[in-house]
């Protein structure tokens, strides 16, 4: 009987177990180690070949031999979000290298608690307000601590805070929560980080954000939505922090292919 109990609590936890932070963790840490030593031998050991999605780079399934993964970059700066819920990370990485820098974002995803995909946006000089100075100093200057258990966002609230800024690119009348002070970080350009800063300073419209994927983390009260940026599907991740679901900071990475979006 006891064991029969066992055996219906085992099995019980296997059906609604997900992804563990430490499980995700260990994953990203390969991520980062391919990227810093150039070698991906160890990161592809970690993938589901029998459920593999494919490797992207800007929106683009590329071959993973000939990606960024194979250039060994000195990463300054790296902060990962975990969602055990549909077992998907997010990481930011920044390369601040006055020769080649580079700013990536990387979400990874999982099935079988393996890699099944590598989504990345790779940005550098050139691309939608690059400057890697000015991304590397502002991001030591937040706060994206864990949040009080019991201050935690739902992960609704979460993903809805980050659809409402989105929408509002092709929707005026979206209303956004809007938290004081809020931050957008652009590329490495920086709004006002005084008390009052606030990020509802207009947005172009008739904008469409399109082919959203999320990684939702509720206890950095985080979430990174990869999207197809306007008509023109520019490859871009906006990663938002909540609190008490109100938006904090948003950072941004776009490549458009011509320099500064031909804007
Ligand atoms: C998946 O396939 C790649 C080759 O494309 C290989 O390098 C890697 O070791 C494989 N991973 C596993 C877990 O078998
Ligand atoms: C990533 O960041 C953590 C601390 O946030 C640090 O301990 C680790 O060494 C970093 N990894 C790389 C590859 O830079
Ligand atoms: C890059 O950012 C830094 C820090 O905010 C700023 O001092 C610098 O003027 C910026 N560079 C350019 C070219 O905008
Ligand atoms: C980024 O690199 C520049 C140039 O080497 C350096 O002056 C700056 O302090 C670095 N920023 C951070 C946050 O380490
Ligand atoms: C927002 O505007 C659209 C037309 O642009 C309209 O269809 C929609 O009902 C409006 N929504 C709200 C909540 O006002
Ligand atoms: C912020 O706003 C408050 C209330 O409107 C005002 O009293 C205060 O002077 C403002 N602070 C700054 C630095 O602008």
């Amino acid at each position: 009987m006891l064991n029969l109990l066992l055996s219906t609590i085992t099995l019980a936890a296997t059906a609604t177990a997900h992804c563990t932070r430490p499980q995700l963790a260990e994953a990203v840490d390969t991520y980062l180690a391919a990227q810093v030593s150039g070698q991906t031998p160890a990161f592809k050991a970690r993938f589901d070949n029998s459920t593999w999605l494919g490797y992207f780079e800007n929106n683009k399934k590329v071959d993973i031999n000939t990606g960024i993964l194979n250039k060994a970059l000195p990463i300054t700066h790296n902060r990962t979000i975990y969602d055990t819920t549909a077992c998907v990370t997010y990481t930011e990485v920044i390369v601040n290298s006055t020769t080649d820098p580079y700013v990536l974002g990387t979400q990874l995803k999982f099935a079988n608690h393996k890699i099944n995909k590598v989504d990345s946006i790779v940005t550098k000089p050139g691309d939608w307000l690059f400057n890697v100075t000015g991304y590397a100093y502002w991001v030591t200057q937040e706060d994206w601590s864990e949040i009080p258990t019991e201050k935690q966002d739902a992960r609704d609230t979460i993903k809805k805070a980050a659809d409402a800024y989105l929408d509002l690119f092709n929707a005026p009348n979206t209303t956004v929560p809007w938290g004081t002070p809020c931050v957008r970080l652009e590329g490495g350009l920086y709004g006002d980080p005084g008390p009052n800063g606030t990020c509802a300073v207009g947005v172009p419209s008739g904008v469409p954000i399109g082919n959203r994927r999320y990684v939702v983390d509720e206890i950095f009260g985080a979430v990174d939505v990869m999207v197809e940026f306007g008509g023109s599907k520019w490859p871009d991740t906006h990663e938002f922090r909540i609190v008490g679901g109100k938006i904090r900071y948003v950072h941004t990475m776009t490549h458009c292919g011509t320099p500064n979006c031909g804007v």
